[in-house]
């Protein structure tokens, strides 16, 4: 079912800092993109691009945000998810349910645009997933 992976989570307290260690250190500028505020999703984003896949930097944004209580138990930041393509997420969602897996309310638009799904962690050995569809 699952294609490529679209992109790791990583949820930081510190969007300025988490940027920087891979604009000077572990990667380049040109790898790192701009701070994007998604209000709808209660995050702030930052992309870096490592070539075959792309890390996705998550500071929280307003008052609700999703990632808030993750942050409260791991204030240092950490992984907060990883993120597989699908081509058809809708075939993708019933068949995860048919097999009795837990899909995490109903498909939404989600960082780039693209309907996106999140399956429960305790489904999944303990990693919260999302499911991208590619087009
Ligand atoms: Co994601």
């Amino acid at each position: 079912m699952i294609g490529r992976l679209n992109h790791v989570a990583i949820a930081t307290g510190n969007l300025q800092q988490a940027a920087d260690l891979y604009k000077t250190v572990l990667a380049t500028n040109d790898q790192v993109s701009e701070p994007q505020a998604l209000p709808e999703h209660g995050v702030t984003t930052v992309f870096v691009n490592t070539g075959n896949t792309k890390l996705e930097l998550l500071e929280p944004l307003g008052d609700s945000s999703p990632i808030a209580a993750f942050l409260e138990r791991n204030p240092a930041g950490g992984v907060h998810h990883l993120c597989f393509e699908v081509e058809d997420l809708d075939s993708a969602c019933a068949q995860l349910t048919s097999a009795g897996m837990r899909v995490l309310g109903e498909p939404k638009i989600g960082a780039h645009g693209l309907p996106v799904v999140f399956l429960h962690p305790k489904d999944c050995g303990g990693v919260l997933i999302e499911l991208e569809q590619t087009k």
